[in-house]
């Protein structure tokens, strides 16, 4: 219960909803919610703003996204998407009421054939086709989230208005007007790969281990094994640097779909494409 009236407390303490949103309107005559109602798993509080437009800004949304808001309240998230971005955005909001009025904002909003607000558990609805996930929940709730947005689609963009993800550290953080969360859903890389065609006379074998993001490992190229440097890695993109075989410093990007990895069309390593497999 006090650990509850911690989380509520905090969500408004974190919100800017009370100084950065002077003419934000609160319903329409059909429905008219209250700041601070509650709802299934968390209160209503809007996202400032301010703090939307910087939230879409980070996670570079644009017309090719497919955005879901979890939690969606009066679809300020999923409409700005649209409005300002360009891209289809679906809310899923408990409140059948809230659920309603946030589909009649976007309809007064112009955008309503890019925007649905459906009235949904976000425990329940699959939202695994999205290219983008904006929350304004809760810790816990974010932390039981975070194994289904691990699993999604590497590449996959998420924002958090002010919660984290535990241990599972930001790409990027946003810290006004209000505390913000960035993080790009990483491919699963750990392993050995083989590399076919990687070094001029044979190829190479590069074992990979991973926590979220970070990754670290070693190559083995020419009968040498040395560690991989400056691994980075941007969803189902890797890049490190090596000493190849004539002792020269490369940097190489890699490409990794499931099973398969080949090598960035920059990163042509002799003039031969190079490509590989998980062993
Ligand atoms: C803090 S508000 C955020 C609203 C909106 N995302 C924004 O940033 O302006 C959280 C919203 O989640 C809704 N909600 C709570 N539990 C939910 C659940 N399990 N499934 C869907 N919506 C939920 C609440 O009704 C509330 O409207």
């Amino acid at each position: 219960m006090l650990k509850k009236l911690f989380f509520l407390l905090a969500l408004f303490a974190f919100s800017n909803a009370f100084c950065q949103q002077p003419s934000y309107d609160l319903g329409d005559d059909k429905y008219k919610p209250s700041m601070g109602q509650s709802g299934k798993d968390v209160i209503w509080i809007p996202t400032g703003n301010e703090l939307v437009s910087k939230m879409l800004k980070i996670a570079k949304v644009g017309p090719s996204d497919l955005l879901y808001d979890l939690g969606a309240g009066d679809g300020k998230i999923a409409i700005a998407a649209a409005k300002e971005f360009g891209a289809r955005a679906v809310g899923i909001e408990y409140n059948s009421d809230m659920a309603a009025l946030g589909q009649r904002n976007a309809e007064r909003a112009g955008v309503a054939d890019k925007v649905k607000i459906i009235q949904g558990d976000i425990f329940k609805e699959d939202f695994s086709k999205a290219t983008v996930v904006t929350l304004y929940l809760l810790p816990e709730l974010n932390y039981q989230l975070r194994p289904t947005l691990l699993k999604m689609k590497p590449g996959t963009r998420v924002v958090s208005h002010a919660f984290d993800m535990a241990d599972w550290r930001p790409d990027g953080e946003i810290d006004n007007p209000a505390k913000g969360y960035f993080w790009i859903v990483p491919a699963n890389v750990s392993g050995e790969w083989v590399l076919n065609n990687f070094d001029s006379q044979s190829g190479a074998i590069l074992n990979l281990s991973q926590k979220f993001q970070y990754v670290g490992g070693s190559i083995t190229l020419g009968g040498k094994n040395q560690p991989i440097l400056n691994a980075e890695l941007k969803g189902d993109r890797l890049e490190f640097s090596y000493i190849d075989t004539m002792n020269t410093l490369r940097t190489i990007r890699l490409t990794f779909n499931e099973s398969k990895v080949r090598g960035d069309e920059n990163s042509v390593y002799m003039n031969r494409e190079f490509f590989g497999f998980r062993r």
